[in-house]
């Protein structure tokens, strides 16, 4: 665990040589749900490290499922859902909206009362977007402030198929939906605005549950259930992303991340990179449960601004704040739009963006649903997380890449995902300098 509330970096080392970082968070948490819903013992190795995945986990174990060993190896043992007991107390979902959104859906069609809550930051974020739907299938679900958000209250039962057409793309929210149509009568379909990663989809179908995509993208569930499995969880892209970026913008930098999930839904930062002049090399090597795995090899390059718009956003939306500071080094002007979900992800990412980059001395506006960030010379600054993950690791970032000292306040939030990052940044530092 990371241990500390805030940390000091810079001095712009380059980075150099190979690294594996923590399994993917979303594959991790699906791996343990589907296992979960499996009949029989099913075995994962590499499962993410952070506080997150531990949370479904423990959401898990409270719900009856056996679950034995840790993240580098573990079992669950499971009897489908009908294995499935009511919880005595209130499930924990922390800080991981994926626990608390994709989990619901499997409560949704189970004939008890759970009720789900979390930390101060989960219970601010929207949850209607699960609960609407599900209700229409049939659930019944209260929640604070008219339903909208945490705690919620599932009081699951027999659920009817319907058709769904969500507002927002969320993975989260169509795993929900694809969760509860297992357990459903008749088919349930779910047609996104934009397509959002689909692990679920993929995963599913290679474990034979009737889940399949439409040529137009529609996802259609019946009922059913994965099988039992092995996994060897791949490397998370949105950890190594903090690496890739490190490594384009501190000069002399040469790296390789090995064992990379590469699902292209999850790994459009590396095209917004090479857009903005980075040199990236990516190299498949495998697919494991549907799941394609390879190597990113980054060398530092000069950056230069581009926009970021449109359909490419739900694929880059949890890598934008290290792409605004891949921004803030590069030259000219960078333009985020279509952005609005980032205000409602574990911070305000449009606003603590723009507050911790502006603190580096880089000129940043904001608009309801993006930033314009004109790239210069980031000078050294005092940081802060604001209790998100992701803005700490992207502070972090930034602050190796200056000559000076950066401090780094509220560090801790990194445990959520990625509790021993910079013990992988200075390895990486420590590299072997004269490979040639
Ligand atoms: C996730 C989906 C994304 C992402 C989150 C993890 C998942 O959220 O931001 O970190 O594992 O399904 P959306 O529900 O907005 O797609």
């Amino acid at each position: 665990m990371s241990g500390m509330s805030e940390v000091v970096v810079g001095g712009a080392r380059p980075l150099r040589g190979r690294l594996r970082v923590p399994g993917d968070k979303s594959i991790s948490h699906r791996a343990l749900l589907f296992a979960a819903l499996a009949d029989g013992r099913s075995t994962i190795t590499g499962l993410a490290t952070g506080d997150d995945v531990a949370s479904t986990r423990r959401s898990l174990e409270q719900l009856g499922l056996r679950i034995k060993g840790s993240a580098e190896q573990l079992t669950v043992t499971a009897n489908g859902v009908a294995g499935f007991r009511e919880p005595e107390g209130v499930i924990d979902c922390g800080n991981s909206g994926t626990t608390m959104r994709v989990l619901t859906g499997v409560l949704a069609g189970r004939a008890f009362l759970s009720v789900l809550d979390g930390d101060a930051s989960l219970r601010r974020r929207p949850m209607a977007r699960v609960v609407e739907p599900l209700r229409a299938m049939g659930a019944s679900i209260d929640a604070r402030a008219d339903g909208t958000l945490a705690p919620l209250v599932v009081r699951g039962g027999d659920l009817t198929g319907c058709r769904h057409a969500p507002s927002v793309a969320s993975a989260q929210v169509k795993s929900a939906l694809v969760l509860a149509g297992l357990q459903s009568s008749g088919a349930t379909e779910i047609v996104e605005p934009i397509a959002s990663r689909d692990h679920t989809e993929r995963m599913l179908a290679a474990l034979g549950a009737p889940v399949t995509v439409g040529a137009d993208g529609t996802v259609r569930v019946t009922s059913g259930a994965p099988s039992a499995f092995e996994l060897a969880v791949p490397g998370d892209p949105s950890s190594a992303a903090f690496f890739v970026v490190a490594a384009c913008i501190t000069a002399g930098s040469e790296i390789v991340l090995e064992n990379i999930a590469l699902n292209p839904s999850r790994i459009a930062f590396v095209e917004v990179l090479r857009r903005m002049g980075a040199d990236i090399e990516i190299e498949e090597r495998e697919v494991r449960i549907g799941e394609p795995v390879g190597d990113i090899t980054v060398r530092a390059a000069e950056l230069h601004g581009t926009t970021i718009a449109g359909d490419e956003m739900p694929s880059v939306q949890d890598e934008i704040p290290v792409l605004a500071v891949a921004a803030a080094f590069a030259e000219g002007v960078t333009d985020i739009r279509d952005a609005a979900e980032l205000r409602v992800k574990e911070s305000d990412r449009i606003g603590t963006v723009q507050q911790e980059l502006g603190q580096l001395g880089i000129a940043v506006e904001s608009r309801p649903d993006g930033l314009l960030i004109r790239g210069g010379r980031p000078q050294s600054a005092l940081l802060k997380s604001h209790g998100d993950h992701r803005i700490a690791m992207a502070a972090a970032v930034a602050g190796h890449a200056i000559e000076g000292d950066s401090t780094v306040r509220g560090w801790s939030a990194v445990d959520v995902s990625y509790p021993d990052f910079l013990a992988d940044l200075a390895h990486l530092c420590e590299g072997p300098r004269d490979d040639g």
